[in-house]
């Protein structure tokens, strides 16, 4: 037996953030980054809310992969702050940062006699993590670089906001880095042992909206229709995924950005064109065994419209059209071309395999990595090809 759930109610579309006006009477924490003062968004949310809420706390201190002082920190100002609501604007750091601080605080309040129940109502400003569906929340120990992603169904949002206008304003870099992680998710659940027709409906749908609108957004930020569909896709993605898990591209990206320093998106941008590869497993010419993860590739070349006269020609033609998404992105498509020193590479490529060897997202790969496969991916992945 099987189970899909959706817990989180999905807003969506222009307005969208006007679904903030229903709350009366609440203690509101808001969470969210510096960027979000700077450029005044933060003022869009407060005007929802000011009118018929009194105590609202604004805790803008996040940073690109939350550290866990961010967490401690917001969890004393939580305690604080004591709310009924916590909702979390910005990129996936920030709303995984506010669900960190509120399992935390949960797990404090358990202790105490009577727990008080939170509602967390995510509102995406980037179009990547799909964090606002799903139970993951990705925390970095600094002081290791080493990224914890910490997995809970108590860090489902209740609400997720996804409102395009929000999103205009994130700049052709990041939107290709979260572009690109938005298609890593689709694409790694999609191969997920833990796959199903439920989540590959949402896989499939958000594969075709990045290929159909990433380009459009990174070009031309203001094409509401672009970002309101790569919003829609990030957080579909974010919907299949949190079903299935992720796979060895994201356990690679996870170390690569503690390590490295290099975004998220970004991370996962380099490394996936050869984890493709690698899953589909297509040895030599005479072959007709495909893995399903090769099948389910060869899938997603037709339903892109690419040339796919069999499984493996299939396959071919995805990766291709994955680097020339990336190419057209302004991506870098190696380590070493992302900055990487070549002896600064060697130096911790054991320690890479390690952690990628042990992260969570291994587990559901539809290929099971040797510490040697895992460790060729990397050196792949460093030089490029
Ligand atoms: N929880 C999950 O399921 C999940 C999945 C994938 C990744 N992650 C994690 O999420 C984090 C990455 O999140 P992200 O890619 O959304 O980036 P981010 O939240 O780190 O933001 C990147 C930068 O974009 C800026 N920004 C955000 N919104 C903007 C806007 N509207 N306009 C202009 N600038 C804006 C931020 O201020 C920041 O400087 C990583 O820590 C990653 O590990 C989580
Ligand atoms: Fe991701």
């Amino acid at each position: 037996m099987n189970h899909f759930q959706v817990k989180t109610i999905v807003h969506f579309g222009a307005d969208a953030l006007t679904s903030l006006q229903r709350i009366e009477n609440k203690r509101i924490l808001v969470v969210t980054d510096p960027f979000m003062i700077k450029s005044g968004m933060i003022e869009k949310v407060k005007q929802q809310l000011e009118e018929k809420n009194e105590h609202i706390t604004i805790f803008h201190n996040i940073v690109p992969d939350p550290p866990l002082e961010n967490i401690v920190n917001g969890v004393q100002i939580m305690s604080a702050a004591d709310p009924d609501i916590v909702i979390a604007l910005g990129g996936g750091s920030a709303i995984d940062a506010a669900k960190a601080i509120c399992l935390f605080k949960n797990r404090m309040n358990q202790k105490e006699t009577v727990a008080k129940e939170v509602t967390f109502i995510a509102v995406p400003t980037t179009s990547g993590t799909g964090s606002e569906v799903t139970n993951f929340s990705v925390v970095t120990d600094s002081s290791k670089n080493v990224k914890y992603p910490l997995v809970s169904d108590e860090m489902l949002p209740t609400e997720a906001i996804l409102d395009p206008e929000l999103v205009k304003t994130v700049p052709p870099f990041i939107t290709a880095d979260t572009g690109i992680d938005v298609l890593t998710h689709a694409l790694e659940a999609y191969v997920s042992t833990l796959s199903s027709d439920f989540t590959d409906a949402f896989s499939e749908k958000a594969i075709r909206l990045v290929f159909a609108y990433l380009e459009k957004s990174f070009r031309n930020g203001e094409d509401h229709l672009a970002r309101e569909k790569m919003h829609n896709a990030s957080c579909i993605a974010g919907l299949a995924f949190n079903a299935t898990s992720l796979g060895i591209s994201h356990s690679m990206a996870h170390i690569i950005g503690a390590k490295f320093h290099i975004s998220h998106g970004r991370s996962n941008g380099i490394v996936l064109p050869y984890v493709i590869e690698y899953n589909a497993n297509i040895k030599g010419y005479t072959d007709r065994n495909f893995s399903m993860a090769a099948s389910k590739y060869a899938d997603i070349a037709k339903l892109l419209n690419l040339p796919s006269s069999d499984t493996r020609n299939g396959v071919k033609n995805l990766i291709l059209a994955v680097k020339k998404l990336r190419k057209e992105l302004g991506m870098p498509a190696s380590l070493k071309e992302a900055g990487v020193k070549k002896e600064e590479f060697y130096r911790e490529l054991d320690n890479l395999v390690e952690v990628a060897m042990q992260d969570k997202c291994t587990i559901t790969n539809p290929r099971t990595p040797s510490v040697k496969e895992i460790k060729s991916l990397f050196e792949q992945a460093y030089v490029g090809k």
